[in-house]
């Protein structure tokens, strides 16, 4: 039972019953200790001990669906050698990870994208660019990147022929949903008419206020599951653009230095890293240049 009763002294009156929740309904300084190692380890992401009771809360749903009195019990369980423990590490990480994305996020990128980048593959002479969208969490990234190249070779007939679009994340749950490409109007409210019209579907459903990307822009994209704490990412073909925006500032310096190494690795000679705009590559030394705000085009070999 995860409550215990406690009758109150008052004589007079009948004794009301007093539930009191005991010290483990909460995830203590060690339950959680074993949490951030663990994470840390597995995926990179640092939890400070101020995301202890962020992480209590994410969590709490789990105590119940397993009918757990105490975070105790589910953190023993999650870290047994139990045959289903491992089922319920990947909904742990998929429930600690920060999934928050809109589309067309930090906008002057995809700007920067459109009148920059690929106006300069296409001087290059490629016709099918390979782009990859890393932590991609439930789509709008990467969906975004399609609608920005689908709409620049509507302008600019002849450039491409076509594009391809990687999308990873680790978490399987956000993988679902950004497969399933729905997503609240609201969502879409603040994008031009004319893009919502030409790449979005409107629910046949008038009470679901929901829309759905189309399949011209989602049949360019391919999602698999990738972790950045992989020892090595095995991209193939090596990639024109990389979007990693807004992971690295969960990891510490080396691990983002570690990542930024292997996402480099992954990019083609001339070709374009794009972080998160409070990240940052500085104090490494890489091959990269600096060419508009967080992002950088891999120099190429002389
Ligand atoms: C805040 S979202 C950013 C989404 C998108 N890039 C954007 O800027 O809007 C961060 C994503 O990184 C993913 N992530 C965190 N740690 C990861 C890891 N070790 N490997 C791969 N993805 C990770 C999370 O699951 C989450 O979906």
């Amino acid at each position: 039972m995860n409550t215990q009763t406690v009758k109150t002294a008052a004589p007079s009156r009948p004794s009301p019953v007093v539930k009191v929740y005991p010290q483990q309904q909460q995830l203590t300084p060690p339950q959680f200790k074993r949490i951030s190692s663990f994470m840390e380890k597995t995926t990179g992401i640092k939890l400070p001990e101020s995301k202890r009771t962020m992480i209590q809360a994410r969590l709490a749903n789990r105590l119940k669906v397993l009918n757990f009195d105490n975070y105790a019990q589910y953190v023993d369980y999650v870290f047994s050698s139990n045959e289903t423990a491992s089922d319920e590490i990947t909904m742990m990480i998929d429930l600690i990870t920060t999934n928050l994305t809109h589309f067309f996020r930090e906008n002057t990128h995809f700007e920067f994208l459109n009148s920059t980048v690929l106006p300069e593959l296409a001087k290059e002479g490629i016709i099918i660019p390979d782009i990859w969208s890393a932590g991609c969490s439930s789509g709008e990234e990467p969906y975004t990147l399609s609608i920005v190249i689908a709409d620049y070779m509507k302008k600019n007939p002849g450039q491409f022929t076509d594009y391809r679009i990687l999308a990873t994340d680790i978490s399987t749950k956000i993988l679902s949903k950004a497969v399933e490409a729905v997503y609240p109007m609201e969502t879409v409210k603040n994008l031009p008419d004319e893009i919502k019209r030409a790449y979005f579907l409107k629910s046949k459903n008038p009470d679901m206020d929901l829309v759905k990307v189309k399949p011209i822009i989602r049949n360019k994209v391919q999602f698999e599951r990738l972790n950045f704490m992989d020892g090595s990412y095995r991209i193939n073909p090596k990639k024109d653009i990389i979007f990693c925006r807004n992971v690295l500032i969960y990891f510490d310096k080396p691990t983002q230095l570690a990542v930024i190494k292997k996402l480099v690795d992954c990019l083609k000679p001339g070709g374009f890293l794009f972080l998160g705009h409070s990240e940052t590559i500085f104090g490494s030394n890489l091959p990269l240049k600096t060419v508009s705000t967080t992002v950088f085009q891999k120099t190429r070999e002389k």
